[in-house]
């Protein structure tokens, strides 16, 4: 659905996107993290058309966005993350412009406008003036109003900053209908561990390069360091621990309630070598287990210079 290779974004001599390639498969939610700056508005106004890049080529739906941007914007929905002049409209009338000036007739637009207030939960908003709606109800509409013609790529930038927690949870619900509707998404978010709960994949980028990108669980499996192992033995835990400290590949290790605690840098085999060990020398086993590191870490980690492979 996307293709992005070498795009290059430059103000000036700063670099703000810099050789990025990267694909996005069909039906992917895919999420666009990286610290402030790095570069996830730059590149999603030039998926979206809005933005000339300096050089590169990014393809939508097999369109080049600089040649065929016509073709593109009718492939898309893009939610930028700031919010536009509403002047006088009411919810439904703001859609209704937005549905007409896609061409929509009236009646497409008087069926999809309440099937969008209902999905994004301002039915009963409908005529209310959107300037008296509040900030997150002001972002649910944007949405909507990315979808009055029903497109299969939806660029969403930040659509869950400064949403109350709720209103945050309501969107991840909307989203994750979206998915099931068969969409395309591109979602950009500093909130990692809401986004891991409903994306396939992730993008890291930092000062405009891709450092990593994968699915979420292979993110995780790659980032070998950072492991850290949780084991139950039937008795004698603080004599294994003892013997754990000394074992090649532990940074740390510790022992509470829960068991023992191992920083971990091996690979998987030295894991199961480890495993191997421990019950040759007598300890019974009750688990042995890698603990689940969050989005929050890999991302903690990642843009701590760590590369991925
Ligand atoms: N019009 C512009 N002129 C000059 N520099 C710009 C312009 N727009 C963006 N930049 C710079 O490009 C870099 C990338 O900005 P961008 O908005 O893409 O980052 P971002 O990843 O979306 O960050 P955030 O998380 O803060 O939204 C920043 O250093 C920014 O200052
Ligand atoms: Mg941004």
């Amino acid at each position: 659905m996307i293709e992005i290779k070498d795009l290059t974004k430059r103000y000036g001599s700063f670099t703000a996107v810099d050789s990025l390639t990267m694909d996005i498969a069909k039906g992917t939610v895919f999420g666009f993290v990286g610290p402030n700056g790095a570069g996830k508005s730059t590149t999603m106004s030039i998926l979206a058309t809005l933005l000339a890049p300096t050089s590169g080529s990014a393809k939508v739906g097999g369109f080049e966005v600089t040649e065929h941007p016509g073709d593109v914007r009718r492939l898309i929905g893009y939610m930028p993350d700031f919010f536009g002049v509403y002047d006088n409209f009411k919810t439904t009338e703001y859609l209704d412009f937005y549905g007409a000036s896609y061409g929509l007739s009236r009646a497409e637009r008087k069926k999809i406008i309440p099937q969008l207030l209902e999905l994004v939960n301002l039915s009963d908003k409908a005529e209310f003036y959107v300037d008296s709606l509040s900030r997150g109800m002001k972002q649910r509409l944007c949405l909507a109003r990315c979808l009055v013609h029903e497109p299969e790529l939806l660029i969403l930038d930040e659509p869950a900053s400064g949403m109350d927690p709720r209103a945050r949870i309501e969107m991840r619900e909307i989203l994750k209908e979206l998915k099931l509707m068969g969409k395309t998404i591109i979602i950009s978010s500093h909130i990692l561990p809401e986004l891991a709960e409903m994306v396939d994949e992730i993008g890291v980028i930092e000062q405009g390069r891709l450092i990593a990108k994968g699915r979420v669980s292979d993110i995780q499996q790659g980032m070998r360091a950072n492991r850290v192992l949780h084991i139950r033995l039937l008795e004698r835990e603080d004599e294994a621990l003892a013997m754990l400290a000394e074992e090649p590949y532990v940074s740390m290790s510790y022992l509470d309630e829960q068991g023992i605690h191992l920083h971990f840098g091996g690979t998987d085999a030295d894991q199961a070598a480890l495993l191997g060990r421990l019950i040759g020398h007598g300890y019974r086993v009750v688990s042995y287990s890698e603990a689940q590191t969050n989005l929050e870490d890999v991302f903690m980690e990642i843009t701590k210079g760590a590369k991925l492979s």
